[in-house]
């Protein structure tokens, strides 16, 4: 395979089991417990079987790009989605939601120069694409096993959002072919949150999202489908080539929406601190009625630049002052975007890996519809007979959303009033979608 010392002694498993400084960190201990006995999160994680583990490392690899490429796993998905604690002003509260009740989670920190993750190898760049992070990615979890063969025969689950759409059809389908030679990964499943499969069929289902959403104008919608559309200026401004044509709808969209709705959830307030991060006039209000703290990634990221936080988490900070959210110092090739990945997802499914494609439905950003017609297309195309019709799903006896199953492989789900990270949003809901999917049965009927 080739491997590259990239992660040399492979920073992020660290023994805390004798460790002193994790005394002040009570809830940093056992997050890190969990993480680690129950490993951890977004795209990868182990199901429990039985009883917990005695622990020894913590891990944090992997992301699930946000904007793109770049952002990070940990602080995204372990603090702010899924994970079994959430940072509030000083303290991390405890989020009952968590999805390490179901799976041990394996948060990875991806590519290098991703949140803490760093590299001592000189010769490793931070140019990077989808190419060498899915290769980094293989052999990253290929040292794990081989270093903690205790889970290798346990039942492998790959979940992610956003650019994981990309991230993980790559890595699953490197993994369907190192099995050939060498059977080690026992992956029994995908998901895919508010995944980039098909580029221009997901960003430009945004257009027909902002209008029916009233979030734009009629002529504006008209211009935003016709004159200049989301996969034309996306691609002309990763050229550095934006035409006065594109300039033109661009500046009208973004008027319409304003700078005050959150493109990941249109229903949802915005963290106003975030927002104005260039004003200190305002003072922000932030307490309101939301039971969803839309500022968590602030919060996130305060707590995470907690020097006794990263003492505590034995982090360092290579190359980068301040932990971010997303990587600013990546290089990452940002054409990689139009390489479509549902094709793999195809490829995946015929190697008899179930996979599961799920939008939150508040999401402008990648939002269902273009998913929809990605996994609809998809299932005609390799002649998958529904096997679930679109119906209704239940959480907590509430509509969870809607779902619908082909070749009783291929599954599409909405999660309702979920944004683009869903399990923010809509913890409950989301944990019953992943109990579903990592026990291989249809979300359920009825309550
Ligand atoms: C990287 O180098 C630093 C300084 O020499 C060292 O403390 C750290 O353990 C090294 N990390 C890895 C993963 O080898
Ligand atoms: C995994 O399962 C195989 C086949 O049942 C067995 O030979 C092997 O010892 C198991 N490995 C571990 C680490 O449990
Ligand atoms: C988007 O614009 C491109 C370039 O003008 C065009 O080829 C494509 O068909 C358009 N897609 C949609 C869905 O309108």
């Amino acid at each position: 395979m080739g491997e590259k010392e990239k992660y040399g002694l492979l920073p992020s498993f660290l023994d805390f089991s004798q460790d002193s400084k994790m005394k002040n960190f009570p809830f940093l201990e056992e997050i890190i417990t969990t993480l680690v006995v129950n490993l951890s999160h977004s795209p990868v994680f182990l199901k429990r079987k039985g009883k917990l583990y005695p622990v020894k490392l913590l891990s944090a690899e992997q992301s699930l790009a946000l904007q793109g490429p770049g952002c990070s796993s940990l602080g995204v998905g372990a603090f702010s989605e899924n994970g079994p604690f959430r940072p509030s002003g000083k303290a991390l509260i405890r989020n009952e939601y968590s999805w390490n009740r179901e799976a041990n989670m394996l948060y990875l920190e991806t590519p290098i120069g991703v949140g803490f993750s760093y590299s001592n190898d000189t010769s490793s760049s931070l140019s990077v694409n989808d190419k060498i992070t899915g290769m980094d990615n293989l052999v990253f979890l290929h040292k794990w096993f081989v270093k903690f063969p205790q889970y290798r025969n346990r039942s492998l689950f790959i979940t992610g959002e956003s650019y994981a759409g990309h991230y993980i059809p790559q890595l699953a389908e490197l993994m369907i072919q190192f099995n050939k030679k060498e059977k080690l990964f026992n992956l029994k499943g995908i998901a895919l949150g508010n995944p980039v499969l098909e580029f221009a069929t997901d960003f430009n289902s945004r257009a027909e999202y902002f209008w029916s959403h009233g979030l734009i104008s009629d002529p504006a919608y008209k211009l935003f489908t016709s004159t200049c559309n989301y996969s034309r200026y996306v691609s002309e401004y990763y050229r550095g080539s934006v035409s006065q044509t594109c300039s033109k709808v661009m500046s009208l969209i973004t008027k319409e929406t304003s700078r005050f709705v959150d493109n990941y959830d249109v229903t949802l307030d915005v963290c106003i601190s975030s927002v104005l991060s260039q004003s200190k006039i305002l003072n922000p209000q932030q307490v309101t009625a939301e039971t969803v703290d839309v500022c968590v990634e602030d919060e996130t990221g305060s707590y995470l630049n907690r020097r006794d936080v990263q003492n505590a988490l034995h982090a360092r900070l290579v190359g980068v002052n301040k932990w971010l959210v997303c990587s600013n110092i990546l290089d990452y090739e940002l054409l990689d975007v139009e390489i479509p990945t549902i094709s793999l997802v195809g490829k995946i499914t015929k190697a008899g890996i179930p996979v599961l494609v799920y939008s939150g439905d508040q999401d402008s950003v990648i939002p269902l519809t273009g998913s929809r017609t990605l996994v609809q297309g998809l299932a005609q195309e390799l002649g998958l007979k529904t096997s679930v019709p679109y119906r209704v799903w239940f959480a907590g006896m509430q509509v969870g959303g809607w779902t619908q199953v082909y070749g009783d492989i291929l599954s599409f789900a909405t999660i309702r009033g979920a944004s683009h990270e869903a399990p923010f949003s809509q913890p409950e809901r989301s944990l019953v979608l992943f109990q579903a999917f990592i026990e291989g049965r249809p979300l359920p009927e009825a309550f």
